[in-house]
């Protein structure tokens, strides 16, 4: 592999492809202020802004700081959503992600993270995979347990909440996160 511009997954119905500018169209109609609601970006009011993202994802996949990826249904090419794995730090490589909407509730959330993860797990280095969401997310928070993967503490055995700025000024998260350990 010469980057993660150049590296495919394939899962039981999916096709995980590296980002591209084929999708700017798709991306910027789908990922509403709705979709947005429990993430760190905001929702994109001009097409240029995703350009910019996807331009920006391509160049770190190049670079190994990030491998951005697009979600597609394996039989009909459909686009479904993406996915980003974020080297910010190598040992707890960082996971987002976000599914279309009509797409909702059909396990394409929870296959495009396993898939992801079991990738990793066989040729990755890292302390743990780390996956921040926002504690009141339900379907996030159940792909993260689906996966057994384990969620920060405080001493006292609470689950640890943090109040998180977004890239919106008009919103904040109260985040959990879920880490799973390198096998
Ligand atoms: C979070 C998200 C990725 C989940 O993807 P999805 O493909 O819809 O989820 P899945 O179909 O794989 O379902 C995962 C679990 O959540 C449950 N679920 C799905 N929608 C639900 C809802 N609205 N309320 C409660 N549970 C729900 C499913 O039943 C499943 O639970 P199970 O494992 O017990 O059967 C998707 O909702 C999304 O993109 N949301 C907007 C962006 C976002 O919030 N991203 C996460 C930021 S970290």
């Amino acid at each position: 592999m010469e980057n993660f511009n150049t590296l495919t997954i394939e899962t039981e119905r999916l096709l995980l492809v590296p980002i591209s500018i084929q999708y700017a169209q798709e991306i910027f109609k789908e990922f509403t202020p709705e979709i947005t609601t429990y993430m760190f970006p905001k929702s994109p009011k001009h097409i240029t802004e995703t350009e910019k993202f996807i331009q920006e994802s391509i160049d770190k996949n190049t670079n190994w700081k990030n491998y951005q990826i697009a979600i597609l249904d394996k039989i009909t090419q459909e686009f479904l959503g993406c996915w980003g794995l974020h080297f910010k730090n190598p040992e707890a490589p960082e996971l987002g992600i976000r599914i279309k909407k009509w797409a909702f509730g059909k396990k394409i959330g929870r296959e495009a993270v396993a898939g992801l993860a079991d990738r990793a797990q066989n040729n990755l280095e890292f302390k743990y995979l780390y996956y921040p969401v926002d504690k009141d997310n339900i379907p996030s928070r159940k792909i993260a347990e689906s996966l057994w993967w384990i969620i920060e503490r405080d001493a006292d055995g609470e689950e640890r909440v943090q109040t998180k700025d977004t890239l919106d000024p008009n919103r904040k998260l109260n985040g959990v996160e879920y880490k799973i350990p390198k096998k």
